[in-house]
């Protein structure tokens, strides 16, 4: 994106992005696709990050649960690098426009367009009761949450490239129909191999949803997370290297590349000629490493619930005044009465 975009309005790029709160803690995927490089962009960028409670609830969680693992998001937001003072922190559904807008947005959207939607299809096959609206419209409401705040950039992984390229139709198309109202945010801008696998099924993306042996936790114990990567599904062979037919091998690749900063074609030369053995015991240990720090702030911030409280607060009055300022403008835009208050 387009810093020179900003430039031309006048001010810094911003960056929007979400994560559920599902799962019992973020995943190994969720760091290296998404929030690390939002601790890293707070810096240049007018950032805002939020936990996305009202798409948690396409999954029904129990409603305690729900409310626990909201607060227990914003402390491993906070653990990983994101600071409120410098990031607006949030609650989605603390700023109702969102689900406002995500109405307006529907009626402008395709049955079509909406179906056609690959994480509809692939979680809505899981489904053992079939697939609800609020998965249909879950896209939707993405768009929403990226269109309110006119964000130039949307820090996230490959699997979400689709949301983001109907966020883009729907604002053209808005636009093109009202008037110039959204920003359309930047194309995807991911780097390929972001894309961190299920360590037992190292064909399919490693998800919260699906959990289990082949996901690590960033909130995983040493232990845990030195049984999972030791036991991760490897490909034939005994080559280090990163290959379309080693996809087990390429993806514990990425993962102790990311662990390291160390460049891949540089591990594949360290590893070369040793075993699968040492390879998996340096990832394990590269990763008890990353997340270690993490959980102890982790723990120190938990501890704490009201502190956790008053950032969701001071994040969504920060939100809300960019969100009502956009939902005036659309709520004018498409001829919705203004109400005599
Ligand atoms: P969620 O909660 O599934 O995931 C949060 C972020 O983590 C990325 N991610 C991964 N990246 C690499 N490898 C993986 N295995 C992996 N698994 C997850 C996701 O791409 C995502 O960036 N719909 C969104 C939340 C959302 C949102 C938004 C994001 C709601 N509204 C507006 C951006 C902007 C989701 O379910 O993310």
């Amino acid at each position: 994106m387009s810093e020179s975009r900003a430039a031309k309005l006048g001010r810094p790029s911003r960056v929007l992005s979400g994560i559920r709160p599902t799962g019992d803690s973020f995943q190994l995927g969720n760091y290296v696709g998404a929030v690390r490089h939002w601790a890293a962009m707070q810096d240049e960028s007018d950032c805002s990050f939020f936990l996305a409670d009202l798409h948690a609830l396409t999954e029904l969680p129990e409603p305690d649960k729900l409310r626990e693992r909201t607060r227990q998001s914003v402390a491993q937001l906070l653990a990983l690098g994101v600071d409120p003072e410098r990031s607006t922190v949030f609650a989605q559904s603390h700023v109702r426009e969102h689900a406002e807008l995500a109405w307006v947005l529907g009626c402008l959207t395709g049955f079509g367009e909406a179906s056609r939607m690959t994480q509809f299809k692939e979680k809505g096959s899981h489904s053992s009761s079939g697939a609800s609206v609020g998965l249909f419209t879950y896209p939707v409401l993405q768009a929403a949450d990226i269109l309110m705040y006119q964000a130039d950039s949307v820090p996230i992984g490959e699997d979400q490239r689709q949301h983001l390229e109907l966020t883009r139709d729907l604002a053209q198309r808005f636009n093109a129909r009202y008037g110039e109202t959204f920003v359309l945010p930047g194309a995807y801008a991911g780097r390929a191999g972001e894309r961190i696998k299920d360590l037992q099924d190292p064909t399919r993306k490693m998800s919260k949803s699906i959990g289990g042996s082949g996901t690590v936790w960033v909130l995983d114990d040493p232990q845990a997370i030195t049984k999972k990567v030791k036991s991760a599904v490897t490909d034939t062979g005994r080559e280090v290297v990163a290959a379309d037919d080693k996809p087990g091998i390429t993806n514990l690749l990425t993962i102790l590349s990311v662990a390291t900063g160390a460049p891949v074609p540089d591990l594949e030369r360290e590893y070369e000629g040793k075993g699968y053995g040492d390879f998996k015991a340096a990832v394990a240990e590269a990763v008890v490493e990353l997340f270690a720090p993490v959980r102890a702030r982790y723990d120190e911030l938990v501890a704490d619930p009201a502190e956790l409280d008053r950032v969701l607060a001071d994040g969504a009055a920060r939100a809300r005044e960019t969100a009502v300022a956009t939902m005036d403008a659309v709520r004018e835009r498409v001829g919705l009465l203004a109400p005599v208050l």
